[in-house]
């Protein structure tokens, strides 16, 4: 049974009726472009075919009551009072009505039954699924209008204040984006999104480490502090805003660790731009080797990679058929990414699988993923 089916017999067994509204929104993986989003550079991912989905219908009253099936939990919350309470789900969707609400937005409350197959922690943003699915459910209920931008904005804004994740603008826009069988090149200064579709013949195919990142929040704010400095040094808005040949003539006076941190964003925004000419001229050698490169970018000057993601990186590269392979996210653990020729994709995996378990002992999880659309209503019952 598909989740859709099963999401919407099981909102028929707990509320007696179809639900009125279904919607999705996807989780995602990045091709290249990493941490370089909260630098106002470039990324270009893609929604996978792995999504978060709430079935639900309005409420007469300002309370919010969702059952989730992966946690078998209900939980409810009033959108008069809404107030911090723990650092379950629940806040997530929480954040997300706080945002509309600041934004301005006249929310009414729903009921409904939440699921999904993103795996949760696995670095395919769930929280950004969550939100975006949360936001159309709000949208739905409430006749908001949808523009991507504006509502990845609110997701976004709903993970730093509410949540407390500090992070860039990337998650949330590719799953209110994402275009079906395309990555999207997002310039994460103006929003501006391109479609690109993927190498003729070629596979996406994601590779989960089967570790999670530790201490990832701090990390990452160390990370973006340390970009903040680099552009103050350069007396630019963002980094973003230096070419590698400005890099290369003026780096000389930075500290050498920032350089490096540094050097990472101003070549991997190049890199990305380069990987979306390549994919749309069908050129998979091309993009393969600029994803070889992003790797050594993060693991060497950026230094967020791991042992497990390398080792993941080191057996994909072994793999027939592989044209280039990369950790993607925020790093620490989590999944690397891979681009694969399609009609290899099975034995690819299978000997992936079996060189990293040799390696670490870990049995790792592999998809083979296809790309869909953004956050989306699927269904609207009239009654
Ligand atoms: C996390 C953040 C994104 C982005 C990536 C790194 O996924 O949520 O905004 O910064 O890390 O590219």
């Amino acid at each position: 049974m598909s989740l859709q089916q099963q999401i919407t017999q099981e909102f028929k067994r707990r509320l007696d009726a179809p639900p009125a509204f279904l919607v999705r929104a996807p989780g995602r993986v990045n091709l290249i472009g990493e941490h370089t989003d909260y630098n106002d550079g470039f990324v270009l991912p893609m929604a996978i075919n792995r999504a978060i989905w709430i079935a639900l219908r309005p409420r007469d009253d300002r309370r919010v009551v969702v059952h989730s099936l992966h946690f078998d939990q209900t939980a409810e919350f009033s959108l008069t009072e809404l107030r911090h309470q723990d650092a379950g789900w629940i806040e997530y969707l929480k954040g997300v009505a706080w945002s509309l609400q600041e934004a301005g937005h006249a929310l009414r409350g729903w009921e409904g039954v939440l699921t999904g197959d993103v795996p949760v922690g696995a670095g395919l943003s769930s929280s950004a699924a969550l939100e975006l699915a949360t936001t159309r459910a709000f949208a739905a209920v409430s006749n908001l209008s949808w523009e991507p931008g504006t509502m990845a904005r609110l997701g976004q804004r709903a993970e730093r204040e509410w949540v407390g994740m500090n992070c860039g603008i990337m998650d949330q826009m590719i799953s209110a984006a994402g275009q079906a069988e395309h990555a999207l090149l997002i310039d994460c200064r103006s929003l501006e999104t391109q479609p690109v579709p993927l190498p003729p013949g070629t596979v996406v195919v994601i590779l989960d480490t089967g570790t999670r990142r530790g201490l990832v929040g701090s990390a990452y704010n160390e990370r973006r502090a340390q970009c903040e400095a680099a552009a103050r040094f350069f007396d630019v808005p963002a980094l973003r805003d230096v070419s590698v040949a400005q890099l290369e003539a003026q780096a000389g006076g930075l500290d050498a660790l920032i350089r490096r941190r540094a050097r990472h964003v101003v070549t991997e925004n190049e890199r990305t731009l380069r990987a979306a000419e390549a994919m749309r001229r069908g050129d998979a050698v091309e993009m393969g080797r600029l994803m070889d490169a992003s790797h050594a970018s993060l693991r060497d000057d950026y230094q967020v990679s791991s042992d497990q993601l390398n080792a993941m990186v080191h057996c994909a590269r072994q793999g027939d058929g592989c044209y280039g392979a990369r950790m993607t996210g925020a790093g620490f653990g989590g999944c690397a990414v891979a681009l694969v020729r399609a009609a290899a994709a099975d034995a690819f995996a299978k000997a992936v699988a079996a060189c990293y378990q040799g390696v670490t002992g870990i049995i790792p999880a592999i998809y083979v993923c296809q790309a869909t659309n953004g956050a989306e209503l699927i269904r609207q019952e009239h009654s």
